[in-house]
């Protein structure tokens, strides 16, 4: 599968010591460039030195700019995604992120049972990462009202600034 993404991870060119993380939802248009739009606008106003990226487990989308609900919310917060293409998760990612985020529960099997036995990604549910919301999914927008896409710009931007705190303090404890 071709992969889309300019700014694709590399570990021999990007800093291995820089966490890298993959954010994953099932598209790959709606919730998951949220959470990578989110993650790197809190990164780089924190002067958190990281590395995101996001994909979906299913096909369809591969190639495609995130839904236009999702562009439009990212746009009243400052960010354009318009830019984002589309891609499915492949086994190189579990070696070449250092997390990898699911953002629903049905995202977390389908990933953990694609992952390769000695993948060395860490992978945790989204939320886990946000104190009292730990074992909930960020509810999927596709098919409900555009508001939806606002209570995943809120779930995505919380998690996002919770990650950077834990990941800034090594704290992260995102065990497989
Ligand atoms: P996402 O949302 O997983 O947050 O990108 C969806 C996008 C597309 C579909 C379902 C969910 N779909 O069925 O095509």
């Amino acid at each position: 599968m071709a992969i889309a993404r300019a700014r694709y991870y590399d570990p021999l060119v990007n800093d291995p010591q820089q966490p890298a993380v993959l954010f994953v939802c099932l598209g790959n248009i709606c919730r998951s460039p949220l959470a990578q739009a989110a993650f790197e606008h809190a990164a780089e106003k924190a002067r958190f030195p990281a590395f995101a990226d996001s994909a979906g487990t299913g096909d369809w989308h591969i190639g495609c700019p995130p839904d236009l609900r999702a562009q439009a919310v990212a746009r009243r917060h400052g960010i354009d995604i318009a830019g984002y293409r589309a891609r499915q998760i492949e086994a190189a990612d579990y070696y070449r992120f250092s997390h990898i985020f699911p953002l629903d529960h049905a995202n977390l099997k389908d990933i953990l049972e694609r992952m390769p036995a000695d993948g060395t990604a860490r992978v945790r549910l989204l939320l886990d990462m946000v104190d009292g919301r730990a074992g909930q999914p960020v509810a999927d927008p596709y098919f409900g009202e555009e508001a939806g896409f606002d209570i995943t710009w809120r779930d995505v931007t919380d998690a996002a600034q919770a990650l950077i705190r834990q990941l800034a303090r090594r704290e992260d404890g995102a065990g497989k």
